[in-house]
């Protein structure tokens, strides 16, 4: 059942419409690119439009997943393991004054304000696949940049080999960060060549708005050809380490969540098979279930990253 607009629309979200306007990012409605005054139609969050993106074959040609469902089935353990609570529980992360801080082995360490990451490169649209370790897939039009961009300005010191990303654990916001579900807060990793791969995307928008707070507002990272759980939701630091980081999946079960997670069809998750998907939208349990793909469906884009590597060992 979807909350009604009425429900998901609190106070938070004028507030994010104002920082967004004073960001001086707001462009005249209609503009192609930028955030507008003016709200998306269902009138919730203010517009964030991104040019379609012109990197070669990064656009599915697969039919977006409906902008109800993409907002409705999360994970967003820092709020409930259940996928319909995040929808109504997770609104409280829009719209609140936000900062990153980027630091660790750079030359230029930086705490970054939403205003400035919404401005330092020109938005794109992306439309990528998702797919979840649990076996489901969505596709999504994300608004946002490569990764890279970031990371250029804070100049990576030859040392840093991989970057470490932790996420926002507000005992006061956020009911599921005073469980021991996981072991806050969520910590993701990436190695540098994969984190400046220009797929790799920072990602503050989708379907044309600012992002949901079910889908990681306001700020996160999208790694199509990763299982879902590596894309983590509502950064708040990003850090640049010599050491291969433990992400809390990692830590939680080290057997099961491997450092890598590179969606691959032949290696199987202990407890169940990962050749196939259901796409949520497609007809509920019952419709039949499409073939996974290597990588995701980003193999001649991404699998040179790993040529040489037992994809079995490094899972
Ligand atoms: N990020 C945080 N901070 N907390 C989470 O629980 N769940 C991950 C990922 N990022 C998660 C997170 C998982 S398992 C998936 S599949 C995706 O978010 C889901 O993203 P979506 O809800 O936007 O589809």
């Amino acid at each position: 059942m979807h909350p009604l607009p009425s429900e998901i629309t609190p106070a938070g979200v004028y507030a994010q419409r104002r920082l967004y306007l004073q960001s001086g990012l707001a462009l005249a409605a209609g503009s192609a690119l930028g955030v507008a005054g003016a709200t998306t139609p269902d009138g919730t969050l203010p517009i964030l439009k991104g040019q379609p993106s012109a990197l070669p074959g990064v656009n599915t040609m697969e039919r977006p997943t409906t902008l109800a469902d993409a907002t409705s089935y999360n994970n967003f353990y820092e709020f409930s393991t259940d996928k319909a609570e995040p929808a109504k529980r997770a609104h409280v992360l829009v719209g609140r004054p936000w900062t990153v801080r980027v630091d660790g082995l750079v030359n230029k360490p930086m705490d970054i304000g939403l205003e400035d990451l919404l401005r330092l490169s020109p938005m794109e649209e992306r439309i990528y696949r998702l797919r979840c370790v649990e076996g489901w897939s969505m596709v999504i039009p994300w608004v946002g940049y490569s990764l890279s961009k970031l990371i250029d300005k804070v100049q990576p010191q030859g040392s840093a080999k991989f970057l470490e990303f932790t996420t926002l654990a507000d005992p006061a916001i956020m009911p599921g960060v005073r469980s021991r579900v996981l072991d806050w807060p969520y910590v993701e990793g990436l190695r540098m060549d994969e984190a400046r791969h220009p797929l790799t995307l920072l990602a503050m928008g989708m379907y044309g708005q600012v992002l949901p707070g079910q889908n990681g507002a306001p700020v996160r990272l999208v790694v199509p050809w990763k299982y879902g759980f590596k894309s983590a939701k509502s950064l708040v630091r990003i850090r640049f380490v010599e050491q291969q980081p433990v992400s809390a999946w990692g830590r939680a079960a080290p057997g099961e969540y491997g450092f890598y997670s590179n969606v691959n069809p032949q290696v199987n998750h202990p407890r169940w098979s990962q050749a196939t998907e259901r796409r949520i939208g497609e007809g509920g349990l019952f419709a039949p279930r499409r073939q996974t793909q290597m990588f995701n469906g980003y193999a001649e884009q991404v699998a040179h990253l790993y040529a040489g590597m037992d994809l079995k060992k490094f899972f």
